[in-house]
This record gives structure tokens, sequence and C-alpha cells, in this order.
């Protein structure tokens, strides 16, 4: 224990006159619990020695030093260390003598300074080769038939053992998150590429290699627990990181600015875009009339509407999308001066998306589709990996720019901050137990650490009061921060104490402070601790008026998204259209549609047309802008907000691939191309109309993975035709041979065509050139085995996606 004495205050015990050894009271005075012996008593037992320690911890404090310094401190960003005193004997804190009686349950009385065990590893449960029990701990004889009288006779209410089970089988249940209820998440962990100390003393940035654990859930915002993963949606990345110093979470999303500026909106925009209470419909979806309702009418939701309506918000894999932490924060260093700051995780693996006709079919085909694929990676020893980057800049630095850095709708464009590398973070362990980890764990933009603070985004402020709040609810009451997976690493020591569910066996009679039984502790850090940014309300001292507002810059509503949607690639701009144009045809009401048109005038007058052609709409007027003088944007186009910005480390290492097979392929071929991709670390799947064996030409026998019913083109991200004219012949009488196919074409997938195969193309309509004339660069054909170079299929695999064959409508 560190026990620091406080200057001024420190006196040892015994030493100060202490009562302890002078008159004599009834022997059994002592270790009463009402007014005990007005002295210590005889010294020679062990009640006598407790009480004399706390007499002499009581007496060393005779008043509380540290009033003082609690009234108009000197310095504030200098609080003083807590008033303590090292404690006398090991006993001296005891809540009990008895202690020392230790049993299986109690355990033996530690001395040492004790706290919750963070480390998950005490809660672990393993039945291998154990038997049933009750939550009593009583072994189970039976667990299929409950207790009856007679073999035919009724069941009797004595059986304890069938009750039990089904009371906590009916509780099993708790109320979902009330957004990102869908989610998965893995464990990791976080490591510092060199010491942040100029700009933060947060200790998870203090030297190179230091490694923190983290826990990661992504999840979707609108949907129910239950619902498809590919949903058009905003994904959240809540990262809690376990320090020495705490727990931080950062609890960002995929993107980087939101749709409202100020916390007072959030339940209106959650409201809008769930399902109508009326009929609870649609599920997971934003296409509906009182999300447009809402966000035609708050046109600061604009920028944020441009990043959803992109393919930024379907995305292929959690493990292929950015993370930020979107508000502004502080990074304080140890001398207490602060640098503003954005967080943002980049995959190694790049940004990929899917397109949203194969997100919709996925949504049937796989709801789990982007949940089993974290878990896939991870567990096949694929750890997904992203590099944390911040953009450090001053306050002197945002008073320059043309939009306000407390505004969560914009961001600030790389090229006018630029994003410094500062560590790597990477998942590598799935949890044990869903429910447990996954489902109970609880983030909270409030948990910050010392060198992290917040800044005043008025977003972000709600955002500290609003997680704590729900989650007491969510998870029962008090005490939820002791579920294994909250626990934070860095033991706890506080004087809070009770509630619902309390783990915590806190030791010693002393729950408050100040206090002097307990010898001052545990007592409050000082300058050690976390201490607040003092920022000035006003950089003027001018007088604060109470207000409900927001500054000026914020009522520039358009810059960022033009700034958006300029910056993209034409195909990326062809699907923020196409994203438009299908939300708002869901709309039922023709003047919602309008009105968000009238609001992308303001955005770009392209985007504008080609929505409103795709509604069958005329060209509204624009909608009045909220501010009189745009100011001059610093960047117009900005390379970073294009997908293509971040293509990825060019492997093809956890991309799905699909090879067909039937009696009577050609063998030699498909081991080729299958060793070779397998050997670039994708994962491939033999595809036939049944489960069991096929017959190659050679008589060798091929176990086939799984089946064209049962795996549709969606969940694969390329396609291997095998040679064989049987083979093909047998393929061809599928009906889902050739809907494979399209599907593979349309969503611009790499596939390669052997020998005989090349049939199948001509039958799904599928030509080698595009309609330009150019050859195909995502298809491959080999006449047969000895044409075949894998490594061409597999640089044609790598590059995800041919975006020269995506036209609108389809061609195939
Ligand atoms: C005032 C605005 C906001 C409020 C009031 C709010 C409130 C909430 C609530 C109540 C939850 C459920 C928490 C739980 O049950 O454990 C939640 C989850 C979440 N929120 Fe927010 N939110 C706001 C804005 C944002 C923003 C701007 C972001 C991104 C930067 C964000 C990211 C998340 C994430 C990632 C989760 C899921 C955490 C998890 O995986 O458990 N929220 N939010």
């Amino acid at each position: 224990m560190t026990t620091r004495k406080s200057g001024a205050r420190g006196r040892a015990p015994g030493k100060s006159g202490s009562k302890a050894k002078t008159s004599r009271q009834s022997d059994t005075a002592l270790g009463t619990t009402v007014s005990g012996a007005s002295s210590s008593g005889p010294p020679d037992t062990a009640l006598a020695e407790h009480a004399a320690e706390q007499a002499a911890l009581a007496e060393a404090m005779p008043f509380n030093a540290a009033k003082p310094s609690e009234y108009a401190p000197a310095d504030p960003t200098e609080p003083p260390e807590g008033v303590h005193e090292e404690m006398p004997s090991p006993t001296a804190g005891a809540s009990t003598l008895s202690e020392k009686n230790a049993s299986a349950k109690s355990g033996a009385a530690t001395l040492e300074p004790q706290t919750l065990p963070g480390s998950l590893a005490s809660k672990r449960v393993n039945s291998a080769g154990q038997a049933l029990t009750t939550n009593q701990g009583v072994p189970i004889s039976s667990n299929q038939d409950s207790l009856k009288a007679g073999l035919r006779g009724p069941t009797l209410l004595e059986d304890f053992v069938l009750r039990e089970k089904i009371t906590h089988f009916d509780h099993e249940r708790i109320p979902e998150r009330i957004v990102h209820a869908r989610g998965s998440a893995a464990h990791g962990f976080f490591e510092a590429y060199e010491s942040l100390s100029p700009l933060t003393r947060a200790t998870v940035f203090a030297d190179a290699g230091k490694k923190t654990p983290v826990f990661v859930r992504f999840s979707t915002v609108a949907g129910e627990r239950g619902s498809a993963d590919t949903a058009r949606d905003v994904r959240g990345f809540a990262v809690k990181f376990y320090s020495d110093e705490g727990n931080w979470d950062l609890v960002g999303n995929n993107m980087p600015v939101f749709f409202i500026q100020d916390a007072m909106k959030f339940p209106d925009l959650i409201h809008a875009v769930k399902p109508e209470p009326h009929n609870q419909m649609p599920q997971a979806a934003s296409a509906h009339d009182t999300f447009w309702d809402f966000v035609s009418l708050m046109p600061e939701s604009t920028h944020m509407l441009l990043w959803v309506m992109s393919d930024r918000a379907i995305p292929r894999s959690y493990r292929m999308m950015q993370g930020f932490g979107v508000h502004t924060f502080r990074l304080v260093n140890s001398e207490g001066e602060s640098t503003f700051c954005k967080f943002h995780w980049k995959p190694l693996l790049g940004t990929h998306s899917l397109v949203w006709d194969e997100a919709v079919k996925i949504a049937g085909a796989d709801p789990d589709f982007h949940r089993r694929d974290l878990w896939e990676a991870i567990e096949s020893g694929n750890y997904p990996e992203w590099e944390l980057g911040i953009q450090a800049f001053s306050e002197a630095d945002a008073e320059r720019f043309s939009f306000d850095v407390l505004d969560s709708t914009k961001l600030i464009p790389e090229e006018l901050v630029p994003v410094q590398p500062v560590g790597r973070m990477v998942l590598n362990r799935n949890p044990d137990n869903f429910f447990a980890e996954t489902e109970q764990v609880a983030f909270c933009s409030a948990h910050v650490i010392p060198g992290i603070d917040f800044s005043n985004d008025p977003l972000l402020h709600g955002r500290i009061h609003s997680y704590v709040d729900t989650q007491l609810t969510r998870l029962g009451g008090p005490n939820f921060h002791e579920i294994p997976i909250n626990a934070s690493i860095a033991p706890v020591h506080n004087n809070q104490r009770d509630g619902l569910h309390r783990q915590a066996i806190a030791r010693g009679r002393v729950a408050y402070e100040p206090n002097s039984l307990g010898g001052g502790c545990p007592f409050q850090a000082g300058a050690a601790g976390f201490v607040s940014f003092p920022k000035a309300i006003q950089p003027d001292n001018s007088p604060v008026d109470k207000v409900r507002g927001r500054p000026e810059k914020f009522a520039e509503h358009y810059s960022q998204a033009t700034l958006f949607f300029e910056s993209q690639t034409p195909q990326e701009q062809a699907h923020i259209i196409g994203g438009f144009r299908f939300e708002l045809s869901k709309v039922t009401v023709p003047a919602i549609r309008e009105r968000m048109v009238s609001s992308l005038r303001n955005v770009s007058q392209a985007l504008a047309l080609s929505v409103a052609e795709g509604l069958g709409i005329a060209l509204p007027e624009p909608m009045p802008r909220t501010i009189k003088r745009t100011p001059k944007p610093e960047v117009t186009v900005s390379k970073a907000l294009s997908l293509l910005a971040l293509p990825g480390d060019g492997g093809v290492a956890t991309r799905k691939i699909a090879i067909f097979v039937a009696n009577g392929v050609e063998g030699e071929s498909i081991t080729a191309i299958m060793d070779a991709l397998t050997g670039a670390g994708a994962t491939v799947r033999l595809l036939g109309s049944r489960l069991g064996t096929v017959t190659s030409e050679e008589g060798e026998t091929f176990e086939v993975d799984a089946t064209l019913e049962n795996s549709p083109s969606v969940l694969f991200d390329a396609l291997v035709l095998p040679d064989g004219a049987e083979a093909v012949e047998n393929l061809a009488r599928n009906g889902h041979t050739l809907e494979f196919l399209k599907d593979q074409y349309r969503h611009c997938k790499a596939i390669l065509a052997l020998g005989a195969s090349s049939s199948l193309l001509d039958k799904a309509g599928i030509s080698p050139q595009l309609p330009t004339g150019a050859e195909d660069p995502g298809l491959m054909l080999a006449a047969s085995s000895e044409a075949l170079d894998p490594q061409i299929f597999i640089t044609m695999v790598a590059q995800h996606r041919h975006p020269a064959r995506d036209s609108d409508p389809p061609l195939v």
C-alpha cells in the first residue's frame, strides 16, 4: 500500500499521549458495541490493542487540516493529497478481530490492500469433468424428469431442482440497449507506438510498446437485438481500455460526424428512426416516414445523412471499417497543458463495403454475417488490427477554423490537421460467453482517465450523463461496474456501499471521508488523480449568462456535406444517390420527399437532380439556409473521405471464395486454384448441389462444404467455375447456379471460369467485355489447367470489387 504521510498531519500512533495504558474499567466493557470503554483499557488483549490503535488514529487527526485548501484554492489544478495516516498494524482497519478464523468460504484474511479482482480469470467457469449442481451447489441426480407422485402422477411443488431451473430461466432476458442493441465484441490489446507524454499523461500512451487490454464492441444503432447485421446504419465502435489508471471508454462510431448538435435532440432522433410506434415497422431501417420527416426538418443532419447513404453504412466486415471518436476531446499532459484532439481508428485490411443489393440479400441469407465474420477471423488466428491516430490541434487553431470544433456534425479534414499514428489495436480473443461479456458490457463516454478530458461539445455532455443512467435500468440497478467484464483492472477503493447485487465485501467500519478511524483511507489522490482541465468558461472572464442556444458557426449546415460528396469517386457518388433514392422511395408522404430533395439542393445540384429523377419528381426550390453568409471552407476536396483512400494490405486473407463442384469436374485445376488461394490466406468453400462427395473426371473425390441452396452468392467474395463438361452440365441444371453467377457479376466480384464453364457465363448473359468494349477486369477465363495462373486471379480478388462493371440499373 502506498501510504504517504500528509505533512503536518501525520503523527505516529501511540506517541501522542494516548491514554491507552492508564485507568482500569470493567473487563467486559472492551469490545461492546455501544458506548465502549472511555479509555482503551488493559493493553494485554487483542481487543484492547485494537481499541488503542483506533484511539491513536483518531487522536492523530485533531482537526481536518485539508479544509482550508477546499476554499478558493490558490491552484485548483494542484489539489492536495488527502490527509491520511500510516496504519499502526495490519489489523488496525479490520472489521472484526475474528477475521483470522479462516474457512473455505471466508478465505484467509489477507492484509494487502484488496479490491475486486479485475481479471476475468477468477470468474471463468470450467465445467469439464464436473457434475451438474443447483445454484446452491447441491449435486443434481437427474436432469431429465421433474419429481412426480408416481410415474403418471402430478408434479410435486417440492421439486426445488425443477423450480430453481425454471425460475432462473424465466429471468434470463434483460432489457436490450435502447440503441446499439445488436452487436458483437472481442478482447484484445492496444499498443502505443511511442510516449505521448508531451501531449498527454494518459497511461495508455506512457511508453513505446506499452500494452493495455481492451474489449471492443461493434454494433448497429437502430435495430433490435435479433435484427440483421447488414442493415443500412451507423456502426458503433466502442473500445474499453482497461488501463492501470482505470477504465477509459472511447465510445465511437464508424462515421466521424453525427446527426445532431445537442443532446437535447437525441431522444427525438431515435424516436424518429426506430420502428414507428403505431405498428412497430420497419425493423432496423431508416427508410420510413418518421425518420425522413425528422431529418428533413433538421438541416444540421445533412452531412451525416450523406455518410449514412454512402457505402460506409453497409460495411463488408467490422474488420474493414474505420472508427472515430467523433467529438473533440482534450489531451492533458502532466504540466496541465491541454491540446484538442480527434481520435481515428484505421483498419489494416482497408475500408471495404457491401453494395446495397447484396446487403439486403445477406440479411436473409445470414443475419449474423458480421458477427460470424469477426468470430471466424479471430478463431482462425486472423486477428483484426487497427491503427489509432490522433488529430491534435490547439485552441488557437480551432478558433481560426471556418467551423466550430464543438459541433459534432463537422469533421476536421485530414488536409487541415493530419492524422498522426499513435498506436495499434489487435483483437485476438473471442469472448467465452456472449451474455456475460458482450451483452453485459457497459461502455460510457464519461469513463476517462487522467490525461483525457472533455471539450464543451454539447452532444458529448449529454452522453456523459446518459450511459450510466440507462445502464442502471438495463443491468438491474447499481453495482454493474462490478460485473467482471466492466470491472477495472486498476483497484477500486471508495466509500460507495451496498445496493443491489453488491459483490465487494468492504473491510472495516469506515465508509466515509474524512475519517480518522480508518486512518483517513481511502484518501483523495490529489494531483496524482484525475484533475479536470480548468478551462475558463468565458475566455475574457466576462459574465456568463444561462442560455439555451448554439454558437453561430453551428448554423452552417451544408459545406461539409458538399465536401463529403465532392470527395467521393463517381461510383461512390452513384451509390449515395442510390441510397437516397431507395430510402426516399419508401417514404409515403410526398411532401417529405420533396423537403429532403430541396435540402439536398444546398449540397450539390447534381445530387439533388439525380435523386429527384429517381423519385420521379421535379426539382424543388432549395431549402432556405439557416446562416446568412457561409464561411469559406478551408478544404473543398478531401481524398481521405473516400473509401478508396484505405485500400488495405492488398492481400486476400480471410476473403471467402466459392468453388463450384459437381460430378465430373476436372480435378487438377480445382486442386491447383484451391491450393493457391488457401496458400494466400483465403477461405475456400467447395459448393455443390447437395452435401456429400463429388467425383472428378480423374476419379478423385471432393467433399462438398456447403450447398448452392444454403450458401448463396452474397456470402462470398469471389467465385471459381470448374472445368469438366459433365460437371458443367450438372451445374447448369441447378437454377441456383445461374442466380449465384449473376449476383457475383452484379456485385462486381472476381469470377474465374475454367475451361468448359465459360458456357455458364453465356447462359447467365455475362460477357467478358464491358459495354464500353474493354475487357472486364474482374473476369478471368482459363481454357485449361495449363493456362491457369492463379496469381492473376488472386490479384483480382484482392481488389475486392471491379466497379467498371457497376451499372444502375444492373446489366444482368
Ligand atoms: C446525446 C447523444 C447520445 C446519447 C444520449 C446516447 C445514448 C446512448 C445510450 C443510452 C446507449 C445504450 C447504452 C447501454 O445500454 O449500454 C448508447 C449506446 C452507444 N452509443 Fe450513444 N448516445 C448518443 C450519441 C452517440 C454518439 C455521438 C456516438 C458516437 C460517437 C454514440 C455511440 C454509441 C455506441 C458505440 C453505443 C454502443 C455501446 C456498446 O457497444 O455497448 N452515441 N448511446
